[in-house]
């Protein structure tokens, strides 16, 4: 059973925390359209949305001559209606594009040349600037461009056709174009494991402090923190967002959640009272480390990636019909141990 309403007595977690940073969230296609218990928690608990993937390129951008805002559209609209700020997420990537803006012909086997990709991602980025500005507040401009293997700009063996088209410095031009088309607009370069893989977070952070060098008009890091119960430190965490605060940058978290499970375990666990108590503890000395980074004025959002554990992608990944339990509310609905560890002193 449901909780046909959400738990009044509750503190409204973004109202808890709106002298540190926005807390945001992810909206799932579900949550956005149908009026049940987890838009109310939506509602009620946080001050700022995001897409989880409704504003992704292959929803929108449907064929050369198509750019389709309907279903964005609705968003936005509810978004504003509730007086949350939005974040938009994302401009470019290399999942989650149409296939066809990569290739010159339509069954895709050849691919387009630099010209044509540049004049089809320009003409996309200025459309959704321009579509947007007066809702949105923040725009993840390139997600995920660092490779796992190399810590640098991804290319096609890490699945990114990107810079073989358009050569090593295409994430210049497309946060050059975004602040062209819209210059008060956050722009942000967002990916996953910064703060838990040290190689990886050397390569964004030389990446970065080279487009700051070249005037290249970017805003913030965003940290997405799929972390999990055990891994990383706080202390490398905090060190993290200290780290691009002092070169300038707001650091944003994204796409937070905190999976009971490490990576590379294959069985599924006991979600005992112990585990609960063990991810709340964890929750809350983030959330600790979270309020100092924000008094020194570098970071200003978290933004967790969705609401109940029943709908979270890590239901199913990275272990096929395994589930997970790694947000703040249960599968009812019910604020988790974690909840209230993060709002009670
Ligand atoms: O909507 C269809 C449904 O009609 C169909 O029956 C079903 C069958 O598989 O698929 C549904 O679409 C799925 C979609 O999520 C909506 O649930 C896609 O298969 C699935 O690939 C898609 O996954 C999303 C994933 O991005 C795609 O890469 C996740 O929901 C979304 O949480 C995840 O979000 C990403 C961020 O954008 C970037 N950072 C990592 C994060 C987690 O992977």
């Amino acid at each position: 059973m449901f909780f046909s309403k959400i738990q009044k007595s509750l503190v409204s977690l973004c109202d808890y925390y709106k002298d540190y940073f926005s807390v945001g969230t992810a909206l799932s296609r579900w949550t956005l359209f149908n009026k049940g218990i987890e838009q109310k928690l939506a509602l009620k608990h946080f001050n700022e949305f995001v897409a989880e993937n409704l504003t992704k390129p292959m929803f929108i951008y449907k064929d050369e001559n198509t750019i389709d805002f309907t279903e964005a559209d609705k968003y936005l609209k509810f978004c504003k209606k509730y007086n949350k700020k939005i974040r938009w997420h994302t401009l470019v990537w290399h999942a989650q594009m149409p296939k066809w803006i990569y290739y010159q012909d339509k069954e895709c086997k050849e691919l387009a040349t630099k010209e044509m990709l540049e004049a089809r991602i320009k003409k996309y980025i200025f459309a959704v600037m321009e579509h947007t500005k007066d809702y949105v507040s923040s725009y993840d401009v390139v997600n995920e461009p660092i490779s796992d293997k190399t810590y640098k700009l991804r290319t096609e063996e890490d699945h990114s056709l990107w810079q073989k088209i358009l050569g090593p410095d295409y994430v210049e031009k497309m946060f050059t174009w975004a602040h062209e088309a819209n210059p008060n607009a956050e722009l942000v370069i967002n990916d996953y494991n910064i703060e838990s893989t040290i190689g990886k977070r050397e390569g964004m952070y030389n990446f970065v402090k080279e487009m700051l060098a070249k005037n290249v008009p970017i805003s913030a890091v965003g940290l997405q923190m799929h972390i999990s119960v055990n891994d990383p430190p706080v202390e490398q965490i905090e060190e993290t967002i200290n780290m691009f605060g002092e070169l300038g940058l707001k650091v944003l978290v994204t796409e937070m959640d905190v999976s009971v499970y490490n990576f590379e375990d294959k069985e599924r666990i006991e979600y005992t009272t112990e585990l609960l108590e063990k991810q709340a503890q964890r929750y809350k000395e983030i959330f600790e480390c979270f309020k100092r980074c924000a008094k020194k004025g570098y970071l200003t959002d978290v933004v967790l990636w969705g609401i109940m554990d029943n709908r979270s992608w890590k239901n199913d990944f990275p272990v096929p019909g395994r589930t997970d339990i790694p947000l703040l509310f249960d599968g009812k609905g019910k604020a988790k141990p974690s909840f209230y560890s993060i709002t009670e002193e």
